[in-house]
């Protein structure tokens, strides 16, 4: 993909979608978010296009968080559906993810759908648990002294940050590493990550927040894109100060709602939100290579969902 190539890619992003859900005016579907322009160039971020006579009829990214690959939106023109289109794309994700050498890859998908399972079952990956999107109401307050803001820190304090942030997403699984994503999110400033201390000025918990209209959060919504706690017996407990956290952050930058993903396999977590307020608005289906845990197994306190 070329940076020419954006308006295009866009414009069939938001027309399959809205082809999908069946919108009335496909081409005005989800206009109150991005998922082209804020993932391209950016450096964990590979992006391509598929093209017919010199013109961009999809396309589809690949995320690298460390030694974990996904990627999506994949999208192709909806006059051009089954003729083979998409396939060179997730072809193209694939190879990426070699090179980049990760050892657990995946994507989200529609679980009711026969042809998305198909077409991702071609090239090895296997559905397992569902992710949750799930909601839940701001909530107004101060947020917490044992809470900061990534892009709040002064410049010599980002380093130190990261490194909590690797650590803890290490612990999580192996090689996991949202450092390009957080930074990336704080270049081009379309969310912020929220940081929770325990005592001892040790980092807890983060969680990588969108809102607004050039992010993928959705009108009226903070969305953790990402949230990892550090294992260990404290863990239930930082996850809910870090939900908490992220409702008062939603109401500080004026959205009304929380949108958090959960994959159902994250047992406790799961149970966590449901019982703390939190609404499933739509459940998707997570596809791994290989068909393994990677980060979604009991015990482990993490958001996402892989979209
Ligand atoms: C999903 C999408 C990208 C697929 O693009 P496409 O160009 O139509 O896909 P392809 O033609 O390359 O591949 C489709 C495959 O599914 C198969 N298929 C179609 N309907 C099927 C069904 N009901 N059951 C099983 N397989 C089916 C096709 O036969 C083909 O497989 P084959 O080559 O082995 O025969 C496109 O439909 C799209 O943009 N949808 C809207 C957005 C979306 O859903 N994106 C993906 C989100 S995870």
């Amino acid at each position: 993909m070329t940076e020419s190539d954006l308006p295009a890619a866009r414009r069939i992003c938001h027309s399959a979608f809205g082809t999908r859900f069946g919108a009335p005016d496909p081409e005005n579907f989800w206009s109150d978010r991005d998922y082209v322009y804020g993932r391209f160039g950016a450096a964990h971020v590979a992006s391509f296009t598929a093209e017919l006579d010199g013109e961009v009829v999809g396309s589809n990214f690949a995320t690298k968080w460390g030694s974990v690959g996904f990627f999506g939106p994949l999208t192709v023109r909806p006059d051009l559906w089954d003729r083979g289109i998409a396939q060179p794309l997730v072809r193209a994700v694939c190879d990426a993810f070699d090179g980049w050498g990760v050892s657990h890859a995946g994507l989200s998908t529609f679980p009711d759908s026969p042809k998305h399972i198909h077409l991702y079952g071609k090239f090895g990956f296997y559905p397992r648990f569902l992710t949750a999107l799930m909601a839940a109401p701001a909530n107004p307050g101060d947020i917490q002294e044992r809470l900061s803001r990534y892009s709040e820190l002064p410049t010599g304090d980002r380093g130190p940050a990261d490194t909590a942030c690797r650590e803890i997403a290490d612990a999580l699984y192996p090689g996991l590493d949202l450092t390009a994503e957080i930074g990336t999110l704080a270049a081009r400033g379309f969310g912020d990550t929220l940081l929770l201390w325990e005592t001892g000025n040790r980092l807890a918990g983060f969680a990588v927040c969108h809102w607004g209209p050039a992010s993928e959060a959705g009108d009226g919504c903070c969305f953790v894109k990402f949230g990892g706690i550090r294992p260990g017996p404290d863990a239930p407990d930082h996850f809910a100060a870090l939900l908490d956290a992220c409702r008062t952050l939603a109401a500080s930058v004026g959205m009304p709602n929380l949108l958090a993903g959960v994959n159902l396999a994250r047992e406790e977590a799961y149970r966590h939100m449901k019982g703390c307020g939190f609404r499933t608005e739509v459940q998707i289906v997570t596809m791994h290579r290989p068909n393994d845990w990677c980060y979604s197994r009991p015990g482990i306190y993490a958001l996402d969902d892989w979209r």
